[in-house]
């Protein structure tokens, strides 16, 4: 098979690196993450708990490809491995396709009721589960994306993942109604499964069980954010807070 670019130009690829997928040679920057590499090829990856603008932590598995050559290949996590020069790939392998179902499977058996789960196990021919449901309500698939926008993007670190499987959950420090949260509501938005409680009525937010009074517009009104995010970003960025009170279509 032919490489889709000359040695030449490829030479002049800071860091890129020459590996296979599925049978064809491609050219990727070393070390970005090889679930990245793969979709740049146009290739279809499940993935629950990854994210463009956060780090990959591996929590779902869903995104599992099968790397080396027989017999000496292993399965893992596309989202948190890098791309390598002389990879071999294999992104829909017989044990590819059944790591996935096992991993839909478990997902099923820990939110039945989750319809994404569901529509997801339903793609791969999953449509029940051989694992114990402990809690038919629990819509919580652990995918830690609510944390880690709360960390990362929003950076006060108002919730995180306490206990031990089948325990775990996403709570807040103690359970009980955050100070550091600033009601910004980024854990309720990315949340794949619309778990997190999150209600806004007459200039107010409710979310992780506290009230945040919502900050109209001085111009036209419409609410823009609650207080507390205009106060932190007042902080972050060192202007004053009266400067957020305008909305972005008034400004
Ligand atoms: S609450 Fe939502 S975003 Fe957070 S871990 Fe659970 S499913 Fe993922
Ligand atoms: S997307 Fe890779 S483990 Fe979830």
């Amino acid at each position: 098979m032919d490489w889709k670019i000359t040695d030449e130009v490829f030479e002049t690829m800071a860091g890129a690196v020459r590996l296979t997928i599925n049978g064809f040679n491609v050219e990727a920057p070393q070390d970005q993450s090889l679930l990245v590499t793969i979709r740049q090829q146009g290739i279809d990856i499940p993935t629950l708990c990854h994210h463009s603008d956060l780090p990959s932590e591996g929590h779902c598995r869903l995104c599992v490809v099968e790397i080396g050559e027989y017999p000496k290949t292993r399965i893992v996590n596309s989202c948190t491995y890098p791309t390598e020069g002389g990879l071999v790939v294999q992104t829909h392998s017989e044990p590819v396709l059944q790591a996935r179902r096992m991993v839909l499977e478990l997902l099923l058996a820990r939110c039945p009721h989750a319809k994404l789960i569901q529509e997801m196990a339903a793609e791969h021919g999953v449509y029940e589960s051989r694992f114990k449901t402990d809690d038919p309500d629990e819509l919580c698939i652990l995918c830690g994306l609510c944390v880690r926008a709360c960390r990362d993007i929003v950076g006060v670190s108002a919730i995180s993942m306490k206990g031990r499987t089948p325990d775990k959950q996403v709570t807040t420090p103690f359970s009980e109604k955050s100070s550091a949260c600033i009601g910004c509501g980024s854990c309720a938005f990315i949340c794949p499964t619309d778990v997190i409680p999150y209600t806004e009525k007459d200039g107010i937010r409710t979310v992780w069980g506290r009230d945040f009074e919502l900050q109209p517009c001085l111009k036209c009104g419409n609410y823009i954010a609650p207080k507390a995010q205009l106060e932190h970003w007042a902080k972050i960025t060192g202007d004053p807070v009266e400067s957020f009170f305008t909305c972005r279509d008034c400004r």
